[in-house]
């Protein structure tokens, strides 16, 4: 039995974990590696006072204490000499949304395997990459930890969702939507680069925009230029079109729809009862 599995033990390929996991779906979790030499664990205090660290810092609950997690260490690598410990602690299983949802148990996994010590004459070369985590935003990847930490800090300020704004103050999107800001009548939305998931909808919007002979403009704005638009939406799949009638607390124009969103709206509304008959 070299796998625990929430509270069981169990032969490693008999581990199931749903479909619904927010690991699986959004990368919401953290997980620990630690070599075993010679059928004993090494330095595993650091590697779960690290454990610790890491799932606090995610707000994750610790799933059992810590003394538990590592007599299931002990118990997992029995019959096993050279060996690797995989230690993975997710938030749960839940109906997929963003936030952090009420009344959800941590996922825990811990396994061992045998693996093959690197010969003492085996050597490494390099090639350099940018470091670039995580500049690929335009990509519909799972790495969500970051969205949905942002997202989770907007429900808890009382707010819908969350405004990415990066260090040099301009506004990229929604933690799943994209941002639309209307200035001097022009619609403005940041351009489809890296910084962006480039939405469908957000595709959408733009040809209802040209049909309706609205001006755009691809181009960032700052937070600063955000909070003094004439008016502000979101967009995406399960967003449609939603006016953002207050940034931080203070109102977005007159604080309630504006004409070029309202007006937008109920095109797009159109357009998926035109396209979805
Ligand atoms: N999110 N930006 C981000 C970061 C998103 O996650 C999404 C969508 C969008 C809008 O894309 P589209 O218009 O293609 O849905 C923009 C989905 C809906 C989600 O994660 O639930």
């Amino acid at each position: 039995m070299n796998l625990y599995l929430n509270g069981e033990y169990l032969p490693l390929e008999q581990g199931r974990v749903s479909v619904e996991d927010r690991g699986f779906q959004f990368g919401d979790g953290v997980y620990e590696v630690i070599r075993v030499y010679r059928g004993k664990p090494f330095r595993l205090t650091k590697h779960l006072a690290r454990l610790e660290q890491s799932v606090k810092g995610v707000e994750i609950p610790l799933p059992e204490p810590l003394q538990k997690i590592e007599e299931v260490c002990r118990t997992i690598i029995k019959g096993l000499d050279e060996a690797q410990i995989y230690l993975q602690v997710t938030r749960g299983a839940a109906p997929r949304v963003h936030a952090f949802p009420a009344d959800i148990r941590p996922t825990f996994v811990a396994y061992a395997r045998a693996v093959q010590p690197a010969p003492p004459d085996r050597v490494f070369t390099l090639k350099t990459v940018p470091d670039d985590r995580w500049g690929r935003c335009h990509l519909k990847t799972i790495c969500l930890l970051p969205n949905i930490l942002a997202k989770q800090k907007a429900v808890e300020a009382g707010c819908d969702e969350g405004l990415f704004i990066r260090d040099n103050g301009t506004v990229t999107e929604g933690t799943s939507s994209n941002a639309f800001f209307v200035r001097g009548g022009a619609l403005f939305t940041h351009p489809a680069d890296n910084r962006i998931l480039n939405g469908v909808t957000r595709d959408a919007v733009l040809e209802i925009a040209r049909q309706l002979g609205v001006r755009m403009r691809h181009q960032a704005v700052t937070l600063i230029e955000a909070m003094a638009a004439e008016e502000a939406f979101m967009t995406g799949t399960s967003t449609e079109i939603m006016p953002a009638v207050s940034i931080d607390g203070k109102a977005v124009g007159t604080g309630k729809p504006g004409p070029v969103t309202v007006k937008l709206r109920a095109a797009y509304r159109e357009l998926t009862a035109k396209e979805c008959t």
